[in-house]
């Protein structure tokens, strides 16, 4: 079929496609309603219908499939290499499940996990949807008061965690930061179910801690049937950052979900029952969720599961692995191809990658030099695909499993089906409809199956944050920049908020300045992100103090930048330690008050910082300038 008549039928005929998508995957019951629009921005997917999402992932596959792979994991963090047919994963997932349960679990129960990338990980996600459970993965390089913060939002009755992870060979705790992140958080799960790797002995916290390979032998052969939930029914959180320092927890459905992967792995991602999927994201992240565990699952693939850097033990680890197990579709980010252009261009060569169909990339933008050296070095496709955690799967990308289309560099394609996605003027709210205009890319509702249902707990602030920033127009933010061109391609061009996107990692740049300003020297700070040739953009911070002698001579100034940088890795983790810490006499701001961020930004990346008439003190610009500078 032509893509066009495709995307079309999504949106002028959306219940009739919707409800051919949902065959892919198996109803207990079926819908009433494929989509309920009555209360919008609240959209609800197939209303009435029955399903769960680790029948679907895991126990639907069991007839035809069960000695079938069905989750590889490879560490070269431990030198592990284990490999769980569908049958061995439907045997841990329900003991997993009957530990839960045991440790007092119900349905609607929030379970965290703050987790490194191990088996166990996938076990305990299924485990939770399975009995109807909601899992909220906290990304295992977050630290205390990120953990804690997420802890106070989601309420867990069991925090699942491990005595440690492991990264380019060193032993990363995780314990202690866990109990430091109860210790700080008001809310106090009832139980810590502790997954020992060995890596790393920990402090037992008597009546709280409990051991899964106890657990592990007492519930070897429980049996747990998945429980059938509505459609609407939440299967998870995962916390995202915005514009405030309090990150907000995307909340997702079970069967809209669920449809929308299973077709997204046929249409996207040319996945077929039998073939091997290996992405290599982390659980921590929505790509992790959707495209690790969930829609390669879903498919009745198998996916590889890999704890362990690209480049050890050297620069091949990724293609040794996708000869090794005739990976078929991968799925990485910019960041980790520009790090291996880095490296030894023949670790590219030296293996049979025949099996593979294609690369996919998302997270950060594609640019054109990276895009053109991988897809030279490979000789195969390379499909980039741009969407965020709250929709869940692609917004924009070439739908090559509908009808092959050729890619522009620096575009990761077009409206994906199911999203009516228009630009539209910041300050108007007018839509733009011409060729190469910028504007914000915004999404006309429904949003499609498989994208958030509401902020956790807190249905004001989705209205608010998403549905509120156009003037005059309910229409969702994606809180980006871009343009279309002519063919109907899109471009994005960077976040309009106070995001940043850190080697792929989207954080936000309000939590890092919370964090600075709790060094007791710090007065004042603003954080920007840079464009940086390698990990995209930086963090970059700078700081008024309350008695700038305190940094008054360069060795003093790096003692400080050190001991904030600490803290910064103390609280939220090393993902968020910003580049550079640099002192200033005063911050750039509007007579009104507010921060020039995007001045920061311009000069900082020598650009032209555009109008600065309503700026209170020009001088604070100059003095950034002169430092970046300098
Ligand atoms: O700014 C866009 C950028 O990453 C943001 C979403 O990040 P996250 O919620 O972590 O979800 C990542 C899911 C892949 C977006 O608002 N972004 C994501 N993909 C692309 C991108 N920017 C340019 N090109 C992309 N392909």
């Amino acid at each position: 079929m032509d893509y066009a008549t495709f995307y079309r039928r999504s949106i002028d005929d959306r219940e009739a496609f919707w409800a051919e998508q949902a065959r892919l995957i198996d109803w207990e019951r079926p819908w009433d309603q494929v989509c309920d629009n009555s209360n919008p921005p609240f959209t609800r997917w197939f209303v009435g219908g029955r399903t769960n999402l680790c029948h679907n992932a895991v126990d639907r596959h069991l007839a035809a499939r069960a000695q079938q792979n069905a989750l590889i994991f490879v560490s070269t963090e431990t030198g592990t290499e284990r490999i769980y047919s569908y049958a061995e994963l439907h045997r841990e997932v329900q003991t997993m499940a009957a530990t839960l349960q045991s440790l007092g679990v119900k349905q609607g129960d929030r379970v965290l996990l703050y987790l490194p990338m191990i088996p166990e990980a996938a076990f305990a996600m299924l485990a939770c949807t399975r009995i109807g459970a909601l899992h909220s993965v906290v990304f295992g390089g977050f630290a205390s008061v990120s953990l804690a913060s997420r802890i106070d939002d989601a309420e867990p009755t069991v925090i699942v965690s491990a005595d440690a992870g492991s990264r380019g060979g060193k032993v990363v705790p995780y314990k202690p930061l866990l109990d430091e992140a109860i210790r700080l958080a008001e809310h106090k799960p009832a139980k810590v179910l502790m997954i020992d790797r060995g890596l790393s002995p920990f402090e037992r916290v008597a009546g709280r801690d409990e051991a899964y390979a106890d657990w592990r032998e007492r519930h070897r052969q429980a049996q747990v049937p998945c429980a059938w939930v509505d459609a609407t029914h939440p299967s998870y959180t995962l916390y995202t950052s915005g514009t405030t320092g309090k990150p907000k927890g995307v909340q997702r459905d079970t069967g809209g979900y669920a449809v929308a992967l299973a077709s997204s792995m046929k249409h996207i991602f040319l996945g077929n029952p039998g073939e091997t999927y290996f992405s290599t994201s982390d659980i921590g992240w929505v790509v992790g969720h959707s495209y690790i565990i969930y829609g390669p699952l879903i498919a009745g693939m198998a996916t590889i599961m890999y704890e362990g850097l690209p480049i050890r033990p050297d620069a091949a680890i990724w293609w040794s692995l996708v000869e090794k197990y005739k990976v078929t579709s991968m799925f990485s980010a910019p960041t980790a191809v520009r790090v291996l252009k880095k490296q030894d261009p023949a670790a590219l060569k030296k293996h049979d990658l025949s099996s593979l169909r294609a690369l996919f990339l998302a997270g950060e933008p594609l640019d054109e030099p990276t895009a053109q050296w991988i897809a030279e070095s490979l000789g195969k496709p390379i499909i980039d695909n741009y969407w965020q955690t709250e929709t869940g799967w692609p917004i924009l990308t070439i739908c090559n499993g509908i009808e092959p289309a050729p890619s522009k560099f620096g575009s990761p394609g077009k409206a994906v089906y199911g999203y009516d996605v228009q630009l539209v003027d910041e300050s108007t709210g007018q839509e733009l409809t011409g060729a190469n205009q910028k504007g914000v890319v915004v999404i006309k509702g429904p949003l499609p199956p498989g994208c958030m249902q509401t902020v956790w707990r807190d249905d004001a602030r989705f209205v608010k944050t998403y549905w509120s920033s156009i003037p005059g127009q309910q229409v969702y933010s994606t809180f980006d920049w871009g343009i279309r061109d002519e063919d109907g391609y899109f471009f994005i061009l960077g976040r309009t908020d106070d995001v940043i996107n850190v080697a792929g990692h989207r954080l936000g740049t309000r939590e890092i300045e919370e964090s600075i300003s709790s060094h007791p020297a710090v007065a004042e700070v603003a954080v920007v992100g840079v464009a940086d040739q390698l990990k995209g953009q930086v963090a970059m911070a700078f700081a008024v103090l309350k008695d700038p002698s305190v940094a008054a001579t360069p060795e003093a100034a790096l003692k400080l930048e050190g001991a904030i940088m600490k803290l910064v890795d103390e609280q939220l983790g090393a993902v968020a330690r910003p580049a550079r810490v640099r002192f200033v006499g005063v911050l750039p701001k509007t007579r009104s008050g507010k921060l020039l961020r995007r001045a920061i930004q311009a000069v900082c990346e020598q650009r032209d910082p555009g109008d600065l008439t309503t700026i209170e003190d020009p001088t604070a610009l100059q003095q950034i300038k002169d430092l970046v500078q300098g």
